[in-house]
């Protein structure tokens, strides 16, 4: 279902949006870098969780992605002549530290050394990811992100990083979407590690919540010239219908989709009068924690993709509440079974631009998966293009009407491997065949590179013009 009527009222430009508005891409390192084995790194439980059967879509795994870990130069090159100067990427933790503490792997510092210094030759500015889900294989032996030594661990991790690419790099992510991970990994099992239940959930919450400030802390001590974020994943929440039930389903959902991982870090503490079994955390904190998961974000990063529908539920414990999926309510969606619902990243921006305490946001991830036909050398995926389109536009919204919106990143370059659905939902402004790797840009990648062709002020042109491209 394609809106054209909608494509050919796009007219914005990215100086409406601000003069140093960011506009970049986002990516993560095991959906795109493969060489899972080498150059002494490490097993990540990303590795290990592809490897049972039934767990993936087809049985398929990360092992070579996209080859980033060898294309990456023609991939910064690629994302050059798109005029895209901002990249966001996440270091994988076992290929620095293979056994997730102890030794590094100077082989694996070298690689994010060269990827750092290729961006940066290119013009291009990385945005560093520290933990986009792929915790090293030996950490989760030990228990993973329910063993309160995880705070130790990643202390280890964050001072390697900073120390090694700290001076290059001005613009860090603590976490990716801890939601996500804790959830669908440690709750769900549907993700790595594949661990169920509340007793695995609840301790998992807690210390990533604690290893989200102090990530920010050790950062903003180490590279006390960046910026600093992480980012949460967030949808508008709306209750199926006006019932007190259902509205309170909502309430429920909206706590622990949207508000479970920021509100301890501004001081608010755990959303547990939404969620009464919150306080199982009690357990496993300590007197000082609630001062320990505080921290002054320079900026947080918001990741949008679509809104939920709920209702009230007596068969799901605990949350009393159940998502009414878009596939049975006749809606638009993606490919992922997401409702195409612009309106909902408006809704998240007034959101969290409502919490005292934030002071910018940045969208670092928006994008959708749709079935992409290469034909004749050519994707055109107009669904893509006005997807992008109609969020940018209620960014634009919310931007005009005061929301501290500075930055977006569309998810992602190229196609990838999307976690358990493998490699069917493409998410790419550029194709990827993955028998061949080749690369090819779609007309939403086309679209976007004219778009951002258009950011040039003078000042711009002038470094343009001396700007030699790199080969
Ligand atoms: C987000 C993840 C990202 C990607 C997109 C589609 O939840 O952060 O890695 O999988 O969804």
């Amino acid at each position: 279902m394609t809106d054209t009527s909608e494509q050919s009222t796009f007219d914005l430009q990215p100086k409406d949006f601000g003069e140093d508005f960011i506009w970049g891409v986002s990516t993560a390192a095991y959906q795109i870098e493969g060489a899972h084995q080498k150059h002494g790194k490490g097993k990540s439980i990303w590795d290990e969780f592809v490897t049972k059967k039934g767990t993936i879509f087809q049985d398929q795994h990360g092992q070579i992605a996209c080859d980033f870990y060898n294309k990456y130069r023609d991939d910064i090159l690629l994302m050059k002549s798109m005029n895209i100067d901002h990249f966001r990427f996440s270091l994988s933790w076992s290929r620095i530290l293979p056994d997730g503490t102890g030794k590094v792997n100077q082989n694996g510092v070298a690689f994010y050394n060269d990827v750092i210094n290729f961006c940066l030759k290119c013009g291009i500015t990385p945005w560093v990811t520290l933990y986009h889900w792929d915790l090293p294989q030996k950490l989760e032996e030990l228990g993973g992100w329910t063993n309160r030594q995880i705070l130790d661990w990643f202390e280890d991790y964050v001072k390697i990083c900073a120390n090694n690419f700290g001076d290059r790099v001005k613009h860090w992510m603590v976490l990716n979407e801890p939601m996500v991970f804790t959830g669908a990994g440690y709750f769900l099992g549907v993700h790595a590690p594949g661990k169920k239940g509340l007793k695995n959930f609840i301790p998992a919450i807690h210390h990533a919540v604690l290893c989200q400030a102090l990530g920010g802390k050790l950062l903003r001590k180490m590279v006390p010239d960046s910026t600093i974020g992480t980012t949460f994943s967030c949808s508008q929440i709306t209750a199926r219908s006006g019932s007190k039930k259902d509205l309170k389903a909502a309430d429920k959902a909206d706590a622990l989709l949207n508000r479970l991982f920021i509100e301890p870090s501004l001081g608010l503490g755990y959303p547990d009068e939404s969620i009464p079994v919150l306080r199982k955390i009690k357990k496993y904190e300590r007197p000082e924690d609630a001062q320990n998961s505080i921290f002054e974000f320079d900026f947080i990063g918001i990741q949008n993709y679509t809104r939920e529908v709920v209702r009230h539920s007596y068969t799901v414990p605990y949350l009393r509440a159940k998502i009414v999926k878009a596939p049975e309510r006749n809606v638009q969606t993606t490919l992922m079974d997401w409702e195409v619902y612009p309106p909902s990243i408006y809704e998240m921006l007034k959101k969290f631009n409502g919490y005292k305490g934030v002071k910018k946001i940045l969208i670092t991830e928006n994008g959708a998966a749709f079935e992409d036909l290469l034909e004749e050398g050519k994707i055109d995926d107009l669904e893509r293009t006005s997807y992008l389109q109609n969020y940018l536009k209620q960014v634009y919204k919310a931007s005009s009407e005061g929301v501290k919106v500075s930055g977006y990143f569309v998810w992602t370059f190229t196609d990838n491997f999307e976690w358990a659905e493998g490699y069917y939902p493409r998410f790419g402004l550029v194709h990827i065949d993955f028998e061949t790797l080749k690369r090819t840009i779609k007309a939403s990648g086309k679209w976007y590179r004219s778009f951002l062709g258009k950011k040039v002020s003078s000042k711009n042109i002038e470094a343009k013009k001396t700007d030699v491209p790199i080969g």
